[in-house]
C-alpha cells in the first residue's frame, strides 16, 4: 500500500535546521544571536510570501540576502561584507535534523515515494542535501523556483503534483512550517505538521493538519500504522 503514497519534505526546518547559523552568529553577536536568527528566518518567509503575493520573483536565497539585511538593521547589528557572506555560505551547508537520515531511510525501505519540496534552487537544494548526506534517498527533488513564485501559492503544489505524477489525495506534504501545511491542505494534498517542540504554535485557523507528529520518526511510525 505504501508504494503508492508520495511523501514531500519541506527542506528548510523541516529535514534541514536553518538555526545551523546560530554557532557562527553567536561568535559575531553573542546573546542576541537567538532572536537575530529567528527575526532572520520570519522575514526571509514574509518576504517569500510578499514577493509571491507581488508577483515580482526573485529567487529564495535573494529573499534570505535581503532579510539579513534587514536583520541587521532591526537589531543595530552592523556586520562586514565579508561576515555576511559568511553567514550566506553557511545557509548552503545547513545540517539536517538528527533524526531525518534513519526516518527516510525506514521510508524508502517501505516503499514510499519520497522526494524533497522547496522555495530554493534545485542547485541549492541538491548541495544542500548532498552535504547532510541524505540526497541518494529521494526520488526526486522539486523546486517552485521552476515556476518562479513561492509555497503557500496553490500552483506551488500543483506543480509538486505534477512532477510528482500524483494526485493531492496520494500525497503527503511533511512540514514544521504551519503555513505550508495550511497551504497544501488548501490545494488539496493532506499534511503532517511536525511540532519538533511544544513551544512550537500551529495557526489557530479552520485548517487543521491530517496528522500531529513530533518528528519524522515520529512520522514515520504514525504512517505505518
Ligand atoms: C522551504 C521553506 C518553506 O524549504 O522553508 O520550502
Amino acid at each position: 500500500m505504501s508504494k503508492n503514497i508520495t511523501l514531500a519534505f519541506d527542506v528548510y526546518g523541516t529535514l534541514i535546521d536553518t538555526n545551523g547559523v546560530l554557532v557562527l552568529l553567536e561568535q559575531l553577536i553573542a546573546d542576541k544571536a537567538k532572536s537575530f536568527s529567528q527575526t532572520w528566518r520570519e522575514k526571509q518567509l514574509e518576504y517569500s510570501f510578499r514577493r509571491a503575493a507581488m508577483v515580482n520573483y526573485v529567487t529564495f536565497a535573494t529573499c534570505t540576502l535581503y532579510a539579513l539585511e534587514y536583520t541587521c538593521k532591526y537589531y543595530n547589528v552592523s556586520l562586514s561584507i565579508e561576515q555576511k557572506d559568511e553567514l550566506m555560505s553557511i545557509y548552503k551547508v545547513l545540517p539536517a535534523f538528527d533524526e531525518v537520515k534513519e526516518a527516510l531511510t525506514e521510508l524508502k525501505k517501505d516503499g514510499f515515494r519520497i522526494f524533497a519540496f522547496s522555495n530554493g534552487e534545485k542547485a541549492a537544494l541538491e548541495k544542500l542535501l548532498d552535504n547532510a548526506d541524505i540526497k541518494d534517498l529521494f526520488l526526486g527533488i522539486v523546486s517552485v523556483d521552476d515556476i518562479k513564485t513561492f509555497k503557500p501559492t496553490p500552483g506551488a503544489y500543483a506543480h509538486f503534483l505534477r512532477q510528482a505524477d500524483v494526485k493531492g489525495e496520494e500525497a503527503w506534504l511533511i512540514s514544521s512550517n504551519s503555513f505550508d501545511v495550511t497551504g497544501s491542505i488548501s490545494a488539496g494534498m493532506k499534511s503532517a505538521w511536525v511540532q519538533r517542540s511544544s513551544d512550537m504554535i500551529f495557526d489557530p485557523w479552520e485548517i487543521k493538519p491530517t496528522l500531529v507528529v513530533n518528528s519524522l520518526l515520529d512520522f514515520t511510525k504514525k504512517i505505518r500504522d
